[in-house]
C-alpha cells in the first residue's frame, strides 16, 4: 500500500477503507509517514469529507493507536461527560461530585485548557495541593471509595491524536465534522467508560459556530459511541456568552463552589442538573429525567453534594478548608473594573475575546509550554439581556502581572455589543441526540 495512492483516492472522492485508514494511522504514528503526506490526506478529507463509514474506520484506528483503558474494576456502569471547549466551562468540577453524591461513579479522563479555551485539571490545580497525576490503581479505588476521580489523560492514550490534532492545528483542517468526532471519540473510548454523555457547545465561544454544524458534530459522535456499544447521548447547548460569570482558574472553580451550595448562576446550575440527570439515567441510577433532577436537587439543598466535593479534594490531596475559606485560593493582587462606555442593552459577549482577554491577563496559555497565572481571570457583572447606563460596571478583572491590563482591557471591551433594543432570549439547551 502506498500513501500516494490512498491521498490520491480521497482526493478524487472516493471512500477510504479500513486497511487504508489502519495503513495512515499507524504509519503516520510510528513515524513512517511525513507530515507532508498527511498534511495533504488532511485536506483532501477537508474537502471531500468522510462518510460515516470512514470516520468509524478513522475513530476505531486512533483508538487502537495506543492503550485502552480497563476499568472492569470499577463497580457500577461508569459515565464519562465531555464538553467539547468553552469559556467558564467550569461543568466538570461541579458535575463529578454532584452525580457521584447520587451514587453514580464518575471516573473522569480531563485535558487543559489550550487557546481560549479554559482545561479542567488547570482549574483544579488552583485547590492548594490537588493533584491530578494517578497511578491507574489509586485512581480505580478511588472511584469505588468516593464514587469519584478525575486525572489527567495520559500520554499513552491516543497517541496519534496528539500528532494529527497538532497537524491540523497548523493547516487549517480543525474544523471538519469527521475530524472532530473522531479525535473526540477516539479518547473518549479508549479512557475505558461504560457509557457517554457529550456536551457539545454552539455559538461564538465554541468550535461549532453554528447550531446546525454542531447537531451534525453531535450526531456523529452519539452515532460512532452507541456504534462501540457505549450508550452515548449528546447534548447541545449554548456557548454564544461565557458559561456562568466567571472565567479564569481559582475564580471558575469558587464558582463552582457556590452552585454546589446552591448560590450558584442561573444558566451554570441549570446547565449541572440537566447534564446531571442524563449521566443519572446513563448509570442506571434513574430511570426518568424528572426523578433524577430531584435527587440532585435535593443533594444539593441537603448539603450532600458540598460534602462529596470536600471528599474528593481530600482524596486528591488537595485542601478541602477551601470550600469555607476562599481566601485560601490563588488570588489576584489587582481587580479592575470594566466599566460600560454607553447606556443600553447587552446584545453580544462573544465568549471567545473573553475567553482571550482572560488568557491575556494570565489565566490561559499562549503555547503548551506557557505558565498560568491561576489567580487572575474575569468575573462578568452583566450578561446578554442586562440593562445597563453609561459608566456602570461590566465585568472586574483579576490579574498579578499589571502590564497585561491594557491589552486584556481593550480585548474584553471588544467583547460587547451594547444596543438600545433589549435582544432576544438564546437558548441554554438546543436540543439532545
Ligand atoms: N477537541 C478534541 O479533542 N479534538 C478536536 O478535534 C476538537 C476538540
Amino acid at each position: 500500500m502506498r500513501m500516494y495512492d490512498i491521498i490520491k483516492k480521497k482526493r478524487d472522492g472516493h471512500e477510504l477503507n479500513k486497511e487504508e485508514i489502519n495503513f495512515f494511522v499507524e504509519g503516520y504514528s510510528k513515524g513512517e509517514i511525513p507530515d507532508y503526506q498527511v498534511s495533504a490526506l488532511l485536506m483532501a478529507i477537508f474537502i471531500r469529507k468522510m462518510s460515516k463509514q470512514e470516520t468509524v474506520y478513522l475513530t476505531d484506528a486512533m483508538m487502537r493507536s495506543g492503550e485502552v483503558i480497563d476499568l472492569s474494576k470499577i463497580d457500577g456502569i461508569k459515565v464519562d461527560k465531555h464538553s467539547t471547549g468553552g469559556v467558564g466551562d467550569k461543568t466538570t468540577i461541579a458535575l463529578a461530585p454532584l452525580v457521584a453524591s447520587c451514587n453514580a461513579p464518575v471516573a473522569k479522563m480531563s485535558g487543559r485548557g489550550l487557546g481560549h479555551t479554559g482545561g479542567t485539571l488547570d482549574k483544579l490545580e488552583a485547590i492548594p495541593g490537588f493533584s491530578i497525576e494517578m497511578e491507574q490503581e489509586k485512581f480505580t479505588n478511588n472511584v469505588n471509595k468516593d464514587k469519584v476521580a478525575v486525572c489527567g489523560q495520559t500520554a499513552s492514550i491516543v497517541p496519534a491524536d496528539k500528532k494529527l490534532y497538532a497537524l491540523r492545528d497548523v493547516t487549517a483542517t480543525v474544523d471538519n465534522i469527521s475530524l472532530i468526532a473522531s479525535s473526540i471519540m477516539s479518547k473518549k473510548l479508549a479512557s475505558g467508560a461504560d457509557a457517554i454523555l457529550l456536551d457539545v457547545k454552539t455559538g461564538s465561544g465554541a468550535f461549532m459556530k453554528d447550531l446546525e454544524d454542531s447537531f451534525a458534530l453531535a450526531k456523529e459522535m452519539v452515532d460512532i459511541g452507541n456504534g462501540m456499544e457505549r450508550e452515548t447521548i449528546g447534548i447541545i447547548t449554548d456557548m454564544d456568552q461565557p458559561l456562568g460569570y466567571a472565567v479564569g482558574n481559582s475564580l471558575e472553580v469558587i464558582e463552582a463552589i457556590d452552585t454546589l451550595k446552591g448560590q450558584g448562576p442561573k444558566d451554570f446550575t441549570e446547565l449541572c442538573l440537566n447534564l446531571g440527570a442524563y449521566m443519572l439515567i446513563l448509570a442506571k441510577v434513574s430511570d426518568n429525567y424528572e426523578d433524577a433532577r430531584k435527587m440532585l436537587e435535593e443533594s444539593i439543598s441537603s448539603g450532600k453534594a458540598l460534602e462529596k466535593l470536600k471528599q474528593f479534594i481530600t482524596a486528591q490531596g488537595g485542601n478541602p478548608e477551601v470550600v469555607d475559606n476562599y481566601d485560601l485560593f490563588p488570588g489576584a493582587s489587582h481587580i479592575v473594573e470594566l466599566k460600560s462606555p454607553k447606556r443600553g442593552y447587552i446584545s453580544k459577549i462573544e465568549a471567545e475575546e473573553v475567553g482571550i482577554s482572560a488568557l491575556i491577563l494570565g489565566a490561559g496559555r499562549e503555547t503548551k509550554e506557557s505558565e498560568i497565572d491561576l489567580g487572575a481571570g474575569i468575573i462578568l457583572r452583566r450578561k446578554v439581556g442586562d440593562f445597563v447606563e453609561e459608566g456602570e460596571t461590566l465585568a472586574h478583572m483579576y490579574l498579578n502581572d499589571i502590564s497585561k491590563l491594557e491589552s486584556g482591557q481593550n480585548r474584553l471591551l471588544g467583547a460587547y455589543t451594547i444596543e438600545d433594543t433589549k435582544p432576544q432570549e438564546r437558548k441554554l439547551i438546543y436540543g439532545i441526540v
